[in-house]
């Protein structure tokens, strides 16, 4: 009862800042389902990006992990840009720095490097192009150059090696505990009890769920794919904040996670009281020096550049 109270409090406070402040909420696929119905734009990490770009209102309220936010910041350098819960972050972004791309750039002085866009913006500003699970293997086929380093990612990483066979790659070995958590005996035991349905799982997974998987797509090319195809019955390997919208948006569909309780701890860190005392108190602004802003965004707008077809 305090809670239904507590919320239809913030949700009419949140709409009264979000006119207030000409502001705007960004929320990625695994926010909670509060977050995700009061989001002005729900998406996929590419999705948000781009739309951070074209933003017309004064103020980004991001709702997701801390690169996305400061991603945000580097695209639209002159709105004001907050992220209401600072500790939430990528765990598998903090697996590299700037100092390790040195290293690695010293290492492998031939190969250009290509980073997942779960990166933190001083690794953005140290390599040559940034992607995301919808545009890695184009922006890793269409860069000029033969031999690649790919990184934080391993597993995203071998699915684009995969694919793009006529280029070397080096693969760093970062990870997603959350999708690693995807175990292969689950998986089979779940396509069992479900025959008919299609297993699509996020190319973060290990290489025998991967393996096991019908087709392996990031959280928007999962929605388009759903919303493409006739049959009704789906196994989904990754957040289950994406599941709650592929039942909302796909209610005649059925969902089944790869495995029970997929869930990033970091994405679920925000409830519509930070949302709400982000816009009353304007907190926690991403600042970034025009250094920063200048050398990441030369590695996303590569993204942007190479990533398209
Ligand atoms: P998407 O780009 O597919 O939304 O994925 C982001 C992410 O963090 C996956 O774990
Ligand atoms: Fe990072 Fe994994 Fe969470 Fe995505 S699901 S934000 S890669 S920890």
């Amino acid at each position: 009862m305090k809670k239904d109270r507590d919320n239809s409090f913030y949700l009419k406070e949140i709409d009264r800042l979000r006119k207030e402040r000409n502001a705007v909420i960004l929320a990625h696929n695994y926010q909670p389902e509060e977050i995700q119905l009061i989001a002005d734009i729900l998406g996929d990490s590419l999705d948000l990006s781009e739309k951070a770009a074209e933003v017309k209102e004064d103020v980004i309220v991001f709702a997701g992990v801390s690169f996305m936010a400061e991603s945000a910041k580097v695209l639209a350098p002159t709105k004001t840009v907050l992220h209401p819960v600072p500790d939430s972050r990528c765990p598998m972004a903090d697996m590299i720095d700037g100092q390790k791309v040195r290293e690695l750039r010293e290492q492998n002085p031939d190969a250009a490097v290509i980073a997942y866009i779960n990166t933190n913006v001083e690794t953005k500003m140290e390599v040559d192009a940034v992607c995301t699970s919808a545009n890695a293997v184009s922006v890793a086929r269409n860069f000029p150059a033969n031999k690649i380093i790919f990184l934080p990612d391993i597993n995203l990483g071998r699915f684009v090696k995969n694919q793009v066979l006529e280029k070397e790659f080096i693969l760093y070995k970062g990870f997603c505990r959350v999708h690693e958590y995807i175990k292969a005996r689950d998986l089979r035991r779940i396509k069992k009890e479900h025959p008919e349905a299609i297993v699509l799982t996020h190319p973060e997974a290990n290489e025998e769920v991967c393996d096991l998987s019908d087709h392996l797509l990031g959280t928007g090319g999962m929605i388009n794919f759903v919303a493409d195809c006739p049959l009704k019955q789906f196994i989904i390997g990754t957040e289950e904040g994406l599941i709650l919208r592929l039942r909302r948006d796909f209610p005649d569909k059925e969902f089944f996670p790869a495995q029970p309780r997929i869930i990033c701890s970091n994405m679920k860190m925000f409830t519509l009281r930070h949302i709400y005392l982000s816009l009353k108190n304007m907190h926690k602004e991403v600042i970034l020096s025009e250094e920063v802003i200048e050398k990441s965004l030369r590695s996303l707008e590569n993204m942007f550049k190479y990533g398209n077809s």
